[in-house]
């Protein structure tokens, strides 16, 4: 399975099309929309996001609520497409309009792709970059995630988010099901598990917004149901633990990745990191912990996988830093654009939504299939045969 999204932030719609999905599935619009407002929500986001209320069309490859096998192809549209016709439309533009300065960006904001994209593009006008380099984009990854998350959750695989650290303040861990873990993240503000943590996070947030700041924080993403086996330890590419590492690291702002106890790792001695391994009847084989997060060898071991991904501060800030206009070559002070100060609830959306890509695809791999009812049968039977095996 695979898929591409094209779209600028300020352009007319965001696309994506998802080739491989097996026919039979069902898919309806709600499903992708009700991820698309949970990537909306969240305490310190900016302005933009009252403008748009996104809403996912379904543009080809569903039929009657259900996949027909040939490419899905989902449509975000801009809201504020209106007020942006004549910066960002396809049509080209007198040599006047072009060098209007009040329109071309040459100024290139610290911590975004301004610059280094302008340098590859070759593009003197930084709004070239900036368009598509935007978090906008993970507006449609989160409508593939969504359909992914559909594909998973008829194979008997559910996933959850949470954050457990915004701006230093660190959640206390918490012993829940998965489904707790959901119903909890959902109703909290930053979607944190631990309500002191919860307060003390929400003012971080509003302090470093009044200071013209910005912070970021740690997503955990936890994957439950995943049959044993799944990925493959014969070649790099085909790991599926670094799958999930390079999907994570892909999204905008994702600076690290660990899996179950990941760094603290080095701390440990071996004796008090590897999970023994243990068989029963009823559940065969299993961890007695799970400090390695649900994978051995690039596959996974059928235990919770637990992956989490480090998110560093908003790089646009009311503070301005400092940087050099790329047309007189003098130093000024950024200036802001409107932005989020944290958005670490939304990017926990984002995260859910790239590991149940990562992992859906890996499914697909391993139990190819095009028809639905064959792939679950094949999911139900690789269960059955790792656990007597
Ligand atoms: C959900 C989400 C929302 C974001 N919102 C903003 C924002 O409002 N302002 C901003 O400057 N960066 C924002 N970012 C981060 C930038 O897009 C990102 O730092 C930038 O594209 C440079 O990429 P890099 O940090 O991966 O190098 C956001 C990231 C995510 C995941």
């Amino acid at each position: 399975m695979r898929y591409l999204t094209a779209g600028e932030s300020h352009g007319p719609q965001l696309t994506t099309i998802i080739e491989g999905l097996p026919a039979g599935m069902s898919l309806l619009e709600e499903d992708i929309n009700t991820d698309l407002a949970r990537r909306q929500k969240g305490h310190g986001r900016g302005r933009r996001m009252q403008i748009e209320k996104d809403m996912a069309f379904i543009a080809s490859g569903v039929r009657h609520g259900l996949t027909l096998g040939s490419p899905v192809a989902l449509v975000v549209e801009n809201n504020d497409w209106k007020h942006w016709t004549k910066i960002m439309g396809s049509e080209p533009i007198s040599a006047e309009e072009t060098d209007d300065v009040k329109r071309k960006i040459t100024r290139p904001r610290p911590g975004h792709a301004d610059l280094n994209g302008g340098i590859k593009y070759g593009h003197r006008d930084l709004r070239n970059v900036l368009e598509r380099s935007s978090a906008r984009e993970t507006t449609v990854r989160v409508a593939a995630g969504a359909v992914a998350k559909k594909l998973l959750a008829l194979l008997g695989v559910q996933i959850a988010s949470h954050v457990i650290e915004i701006g230093g303040i660190q959640a206390e861990r918490q012993t829940l099901s998965i489904t707790e873990v959901k119903d909890k993240s959902e109703a909290s503000p930053v979607r944190c598990l631990d309500e002191n943590a919860e307060k003390k996070m929400m003012d971080a947030i509003d302090s470093a917004k009044a200071n013209g700041d910005s912070i970021g924080g740690i997503v955990e993403v936890i994957v439950e149901g995943m049959p044993a086996g799944v990925g493959s330890y014969v070649h790099y590419d085909r790991k599926l633990d670094a799958k999930i590492a390079a999907a994570i690291v892909s999204i905008n702002a994702f600076k690290g990745v660990e899996f179950g106890i990941g760094f603290e790792a080095a701390h440990r001695p071996g004796s008090e990191v590897h999970d023994e391994i243990a068989w029963d009847k009823d559940r065969g084989y299993y961890r007695k912990s799970n400090n390695l997060g649900g994978f051995e060898g690039g596959m996974t071991t059928g235990m919770p996988i637990i992956v989490r991904g480090v998110m560093k501060p908003i790089p646009t800030l009311y503070k301005p830093l400092q940087s050099v206009d790329i047309e007189s070559k003098e130093p000024f002070s950024a200036s802001i654009e409107r932005s989020d100060s944290c958005a670490v609830p939304a990017a926990a959306v984002v995260a859910e939504a790239a590991v149940a890509w990562e992992i859906a695809s890996a499914l697909l791999d391993q139990f190819t299939s095009d028809r639905m009812d064959a792939l679950i049968q094949a999911i139900e039977s690789q269960r059955a045969y790792a656990k007597d095996f």
